[in-house]
């Protein structure tokens, strides 16, 4: 079977496809055939060592990916072959609090990945996925929607809110679209006013160019009456972290989830005791919790956004175009038919 595969850090050239033997399932595993994946800011950081943990090298790429079951290990019975699925980001992380071991077991990182064209994985680690979405967009949910979800969940966000989102990548339209279904009103930013209309017509009740405005923490003030949002989800880091929390109301929730802008100076932190704010740091999310969302996402009938489809023979392609950041929502991977 083909593969990716990275043997060592040194951008995109490490993109190799491999010739690998199929793997075989053993008991209570699952043999996969893959048919899409989809790439996060996380695996551009990966091909570059740039990533902060599971950096295991040689490594098959990817945590995301969706496939149907070819094959069952010895003695189990909750898939069958056929089941449409897609793998949790981390393959033991069941449920229940986050642990060490689970960290660990990183799909694309820790662990081999998903850019293959057969994956075996244990069963406990895969899900079915939404019966409404292709293989291509399902490909898309185990890093940046899962991680959305985990952060608009975990602040009990409820109808009435106000929810920011940072700019228009993978978890933000996710965490977007998903804080829509929680009945709350969401505010959006961007640097493009391209994107910015585009996130408008998927729901985002107003839109700030960052650009434009670098102070739009001010902007997100005035547009809350003065009050701030209930919860952040703050993707880009030290860099914007000062400005989320004066975003923020007293008592709100910042999630911090990325670090797409490491800044220049560490931010303040005393507000956040003056104003009595939670900072939750997000690593992805549960089996059992992807299964939550999925339920969510077929109730919603929740489409992801795709701003691209390539095959795979043009991995190299679709990693530049995720490091040129000219997307909106998340890009995919083609891999086998279907
Ligand atoms: N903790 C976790 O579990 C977890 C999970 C997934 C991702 N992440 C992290 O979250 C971040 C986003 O990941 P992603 O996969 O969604 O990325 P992505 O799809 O590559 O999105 C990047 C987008 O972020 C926006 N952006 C860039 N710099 C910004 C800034 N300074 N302020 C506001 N927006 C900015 C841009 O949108 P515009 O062009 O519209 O401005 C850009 O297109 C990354 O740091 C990633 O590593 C963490």
């Amino acid at each position: 079977m083909r593969a990716y595969r990275i043997d060592s850090p040194e951008g995109i050239q490490a993109l190799k496809i491999v010739n690998l033997p199929e793997p075989t399932p053993g008991p209570g595993e699952v043999l996969i055939a893959v048919k899409a994946c989809s790439l996060n800011y996380r695996d551009s950081l990966l091909i570059q060592g740039g990533y902060p943990r599971n950096r295991t090298y040689p490594v098959i790429p990817l945590s995301d990916g969706a496939g149907e079951v070819v094959g069952i290990g010895p003695g189990f019975t909750r898939f069958k072959v056929g089941d449409r699925v897609a793998a949790n980001f981390m393959r033991d992380w069941l449920g229940g609090p986050i642990n060490e071991h689970a960290l660990l077991s990183s799909l694309g990182g820790g662990i081999n990945g998903m850019l293959a064209e057969r994956v075996c994985l244990p069963a406990h680690s895969v899900v079915h996925i939404p019966g409404h979405l292709s293989f291509e967009e399902a490909s898309t949910l185990p890093c940046a929607a899962l991680t959305a979800w985990n952060a608009v969940t975990s602040a009990n966000t409820k109808a009435g809110d106000t929810v920011l989102v940072l700019g228009t990548g993978g978890v933000s339209i996710f965490a977007l679209q998903l804080a829509k279904a929680f009945g709350a009103r969401v505010i959006a930013t961007s640097g493009s006013d391209d994107k910015a209309a585009k996130a408008k017509a998927l729901g985002a009740d107003s839109i700030i160019n960052y650009r434009k405005k670098p102070e739009w923490h001010e902007e997100v003030r005035n547009l809350t009456g003065g009050v701030g949002v209930d919860l952040v989800l703050e993707v880009g880091g030290p860099g914007t972290f000062e400005r989320s929390i004066k975003a923020t109301r007293v008592g709100g929730t910042i999630a911090l989830i990325g670090l797409l802008d490491m800044g220049t100076e560490p931010p303040n932190i005393i507000p956040l005791l003056l104003n009595a704010q939670k900072v939750h740091g997000i690593y992805v999310g549960s089996v059992a919790m992807f299964e939550d969302m999925n339920r969510a996402i077929t109730v919603n009938q929740i489409r992801p956004v795709i701003d691209r489809v390539f095959p795979f023979e043009e991995t190299r392609q679709a990693y530049e175009h995720l490091m040129s950041q000219k997307h909106l929502g998340k890009i995919v991977i083609r891999v086998g038919e279907g």
